[in-house]
This record gives structure tokens, sequence and C-alpha cells, in this order.
């Protein structure tokens, strides 16, 4: 079998459709003949088997976790022949970066096309370090302004992380304040963090280096109006303009009742309404995001 794909549904806020695209993102691949695996790693209150229709599992991640089975041993069926699931816990524990480290070590090792982690909101060091180790960085985003702003701290959290662990030995400041001493100090546009990050603590940050491999991608969840279609774009320039980082706009899904509807008689999206606007929106985005090795060529993450 070709190498597995891992990615990672997060965002900064709860609430907001992690769940429903990690869920509707696995039917869609499973139906392109992509044997997938759903994860359920929200370690704050796991909620995945309800956006796909199962019950939960009487075993859990917790039991991985805690070394009570392995992780082939909590694969459950669903009702898609390609698509397979593993139940959160609802057992927060003390989880640490090496339990995130194993986990994302045993997945690869798994039969799949692909694998899919929905992840629970914020930015959590566990949730950082899956999406450090995730080919595919999803994050959803609503046209609030707490979420949207929540999901710039995740972005600036993923990527402090991310240049920390790739350079612990050369910077030897923390870089929370360097940030912050950035954000007081510039406007947008005239010098981006990574010249800031340079002149503040010596690193000679080649320009090249890629910090994520492939670009971080936005979903835009819950759109109501065109004007809401702006977003996905704005956020790319933002991040252009602040961190040099680029990102992919994967697309926007609109609003609709379908949705709750399913969650609430616990039937998958894509199953119940296979006929709704919404439903033909997200298998378009899924088709994209299937075809993204095509295309991230030209999109690197260069910070
Ligand atoms: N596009 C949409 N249209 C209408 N309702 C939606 C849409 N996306 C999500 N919802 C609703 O938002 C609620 C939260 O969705 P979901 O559980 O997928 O979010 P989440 O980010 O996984 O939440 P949590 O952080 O609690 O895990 C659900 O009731 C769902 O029906
Ligand atoms: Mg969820």
């Amino acid at each position: 079998m070709a190498s597995t794909r891992i990615w990672s549904i997060g965002s900064g806020k709860g609430g907001v459709g992690k769940s429903f695209v990690a869920s509707s993102l696995g039917v869609s691949l499973s139906r392109m003949n992509q044997r997938t695996l759903l994860i359920d790693f929200d370690l704050s209150g796991p909620n995945l088997h309800t956006a796909l229709g199962e019950p939960p599992a009487r075993k859990n991640i917790d039991h991985f976790l805690s070394d009570q089975a392995s992780l082939s041993e909590l694969i459950q069926t669903t009702q898609f022949s390609n698509l397979f699931f593993i139940q959160g816990t609802t057992n927060p524990g003390d989880r640490k970066i090496s339990d995130v480290q194993r986990l994302v070590a045993e997945a690869r090792r798994l039969p799949f096309n692909e694998i899919i982690f929905d992840l629970g909101p914020g930015s959590q060091e566990t949730y950082l370090e899956t999406l450090r180790h995730s080919d595919e960085k999803l994050f959803i985003v609503t046209p609030e302004p707490p979420c949207i702003e929540k999901n710039y701290r995740l972005i600036e959290n993923l990527l402090l992380y991310t240049i920390k662990v790739l350079n612990f030995d050369k910077i030897n400041v923390p870089l929370k304040p360097v940030l912050e001493q950035y954000r007081e100090a510039h406007l947008p546009g005239t010098t981006t963090f990574r010249d800031h990050l340079k002149s503040a603590t010596g690193w000679t940050w080649d320009q090249e280096t890629e910090i994520f491999p492939n670009p971080i991608r936005i979903i835009v969840n819950q759109v109501r109006g065109d004007k809401d279609l702006d977003l996905g774009p704005s956020i790319r320039l933002v991040c252009k303009h602040f961190f040099s980082l680029k990102i992919d706009y994967s697309g926007s899904l609109y609003f609709d009742n379908a949705v709750w509807q399913s969650f609430r008689t616990v039937e998958p999206m894509l199953m119940k309404y296979p006929f709704s606007p919404l439903a033909g929106q997200f298998q378009a985005m899924a088709r994209k995001l299937l075809t993204s090795d095509l295309h991230s060529q030209s999109l690197r993450a260069v910070v």
C-alpha cells in the first residue's frame, strides 16, 4: 500500500464544525476508494461518532494511550465499506508529547491510505504535536470575530511550536515575547515576523527553510452570505504579510440546517442529505483536497 497520508482537523475554537468536516471528509475519501481511518482525538469531549452516525464504542483511544490495547485492536467498522474509526475518550488524562508521537507512529504503520485526526479546540501541546506530524493541517474557521482571532492564535502557536522543535538547539530565548514585541512594534507588511525574529534572536533563518511542507489549509464553515466568502482570502493575506506564511484557502461551506438535523438523528450529513447544496459543495472540496499533493507543489509554505 502506498504511504499513508495523515490529516488533522483543528480550530482555535470549539463547536465550529471540526467533527462535521472530519466525518464528511472521511466519508468522501472512502467513497473515492481510499481506505480511510478516522481517529477521534478530541480530549475535551469526543463527538465524532455522532457526526459519523455510529454509537460510541466501548474501547477507545484511552486504551491505547494507557497501554491496554494496540491501535489496531480499537478500530471499528462503519456503515461505509472503506471507512473505519477509533472512538475518542472522555478521560482527558495527563497526555504527553511522547503519547502523541507513539500514536502517530503506530497509526502510520496501519494499512490505510488516509488517516484523519479530529482534534479538540485550541492550542494545547498534544494538538500542536499532532498537527506537526500531519501531512495535511485543516483549520476550521467560522465568520465570527472570536473564532477568527482564536484561529490566528492557533496558527501563531503552531508556528512558534514548530520553530522551537525544529531549532531548539539554536534559539534559546522564549519565542512568545518576541512575537508580542513584533506585534506591538510593526504595522502589517512593514517587516515580517521572520525578519524580526532574525534581528531579535540572531538566528540565521534560511529563507528557503520550509516550516510546513504543505500549507496550512483553511476551511470557512457556516457561511451565511457572500460577504463571508472574503474571509478565507483575507486570512491568507494576513498570514502572508505577518509571517511570510502561505495558507491555502480550501473553500467555504454554507450554513445548512441539513447539518444539525443529521447530527440530531445521528446520521452522516452526506448520507441523509446526499443531494443538498452543502453535500455537493463538500464533495467538490474533498476532491480538490485529495489531489492537493499536485497543487501544493506551487504553494510551499516558506517562512
Ligand atoms: N455548515 C454547517 N451548517 C449548519 N450547522 C453546522 C454546520 N457545521 C456545523 N454545524 C453545527 O455546529 C455544531 C457543532 O458541530 P461539530 O460538532 O462538528 O463542531 P466541533 O468543532 O467538532 O465541536 P467541538 O469543539 O465541540 O468538538 C453541530 O450542532 C452542527 O450541527
Ligand atoms: Mg468535535
